[in-house]
């Protein structure tokens, strides 16, 4: 069974694990099935989570969140994960890709504001930076955000914005100064639901149906000035700084998925006879499962590190750019790994809708792709690493 015999935990952090645990399993992983099927947004216990804390772990309580540290959003979330990927999207955007951002680069006035009621799980955040031909090149987008006295003018088209179809806030991503490329783009939080604010058409997905993506259109939609989020021409860099948080997540999110295919593997091999023996006794399957809690084990010492490397931020300021791309491009490679290998030892059962295997397989297959694909984090890695470009 998975455990931490390589990183002891704290009993604080052992505690908010287990909570995760109890709850994702009693009130998450029971569900999961008929989510993925209809692809229904999950309201209602992404409501519960929100009173357990789980959708501001990090954020401090005065702005409505648990004020607990990376490592314990860490925990949580891989304990989510590991009974459904779909919920654990949400919690990361909510999180991350939201909180953090305003927390980070935020008034107090955009804190109290807009923080508050997505940490509590009240409200819905989103993060929109790609579009339809901007997506790993995201210093190349078209939308345009033009200041006309007190408010900005928004013009433009989003995609795979994840909640973009429920989502109450988002944090918006659009060329102020064109000319400037990737330095003329700037930050904004946006209401939904407001004129000028058009939801696009939704993705029907591979993978973590729960979890809501859409496209999301600006037509002439007005923006005050006090919804920008650091100064104009910051958006790339609020955007990057923003990922390399989301991308601790998503290497959380990645361990989960895996955990729970190795931990149905292994009971699995133990029980499944053929040829007169238990099949985990064939060497071909046994191999399969010291690969998998191998890398599974690698991904979680990367994953840690990559929280506690992000908690130190905190005073230091210092970027944990290099930690999270490490992370999250070995943990969601092992979930691929993990989780096709899960698919083969249960063979027919594993392909099976029957068993939660098949859908743990297309769930992980997201987190090669989102927050940065393993090619970009490749590309991180090696130019931090070298210098060059
Ligand atoms: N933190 C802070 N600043 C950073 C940074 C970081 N992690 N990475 C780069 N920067 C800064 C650089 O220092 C540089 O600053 P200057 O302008 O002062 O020189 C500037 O940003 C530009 O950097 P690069 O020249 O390296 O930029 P680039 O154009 O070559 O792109 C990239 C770099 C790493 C490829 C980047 O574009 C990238 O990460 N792409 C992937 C985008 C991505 O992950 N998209 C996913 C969208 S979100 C999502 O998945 C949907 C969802 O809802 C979950």
């Amino acid at each position: 069974m998975t455990n931490n015999l390589l990183f002891p935990l704290t009993e604080e952090h052992e505690m908010i694990r287990q909570t995760a645990r109890d709850f994702a399993q009693n009130e998450i992983a029971p569900i999961a099935a008929d989510y993925d099927e209809s692809g229904e947004f999950p309201f209602e216990t992404i409501k519960k989570m929100g009173e357990m804390g789980f959708m501001g772990i990090e954020v401090p309580e005065e702005y409505g969140g648990a004020g607990m540290d990376t490592l314990a959003y860490v925990l949580a979330l891989e304990e989510v994960c590991k009974a459904d990927a779909a919920h654990g999207t949400i919690m990361s955007v909510n999180n991350s890709l939201f909180c953090f951002g305003i927390l980070k680069f935020g008034t107090e006035e955009q804190k109290q504001k807009y923080v508050r009621g997505v940490a509590s799980g009240k409200a819905i955040g989103a993060y929109s930076l790609t579009e339809p031909m901007s997506g790993s090149d995201a210093g190349t987008m078209r939308s345009r955000a033009v200041r006309d006295g007190d408010h900005y003018v928004l013009n433009g088209r989003k995609s795979w914005i994840t909640s973009g179809p429920v989502a109450d806030t988002m944090v918006v991503f659009a060329m102020t100064e064109p000319e400037k490329k990737h330095r003329g783009i700037t930050a904004f939080i946006v209401e939904a639901g407001k004129p000028g604010y058009i939801l696009g058409k939704k993705e029907p997905k591979l993978g973590i149906r729960a979890s809501a993506t859409s496209e999301v259109v600006f037509e002439g939609y007005q923006l005050p000035v006090e919804n920008r989020l650091g100064e104009e021409g910051d958006g790339f860099k609020i955007a990057m700084t923003v990922l390399d948080a989301g991308r601790v997540g998503i290497a959380a999110q990645a361990l989960g998925i895996a955990e729970a295919a190795y931990d149905a593997s292994l009971a699995y091999a133990g029980e499944r006879e053929a040829f007169g023996q238990k099949i985990g006794e064939f060497q071909g399957i046994s191999f399969k499962l010291a690969d998998m809690k191998t890398r599974i084990e690698a991904s979680r010492l990367l994953t840690y590190n990559a929280a506690l490397a992000k908690e130190r931020s905190k005073t230091t300021g210092e970027r944990f750019t290099l930690e999270a791309s490490m992370a999250k491009l070995f943990s969601s490679e092992t979930a691929m790994f993990v989780t096709h290998a899960a698919v083969q030892i249960h063979a027919g059962m594993g392909y099976s809708k029957e068993l939660p295997i098949e859908r743990y397989f297309r769930d992980a297959k997201i987190t090669e792709i989102y927050e940065g694909t393993s090619e970009i984090q490749r590309l991180v890695i090696f130019r931090l690493e070298t210098g060059l470009k």
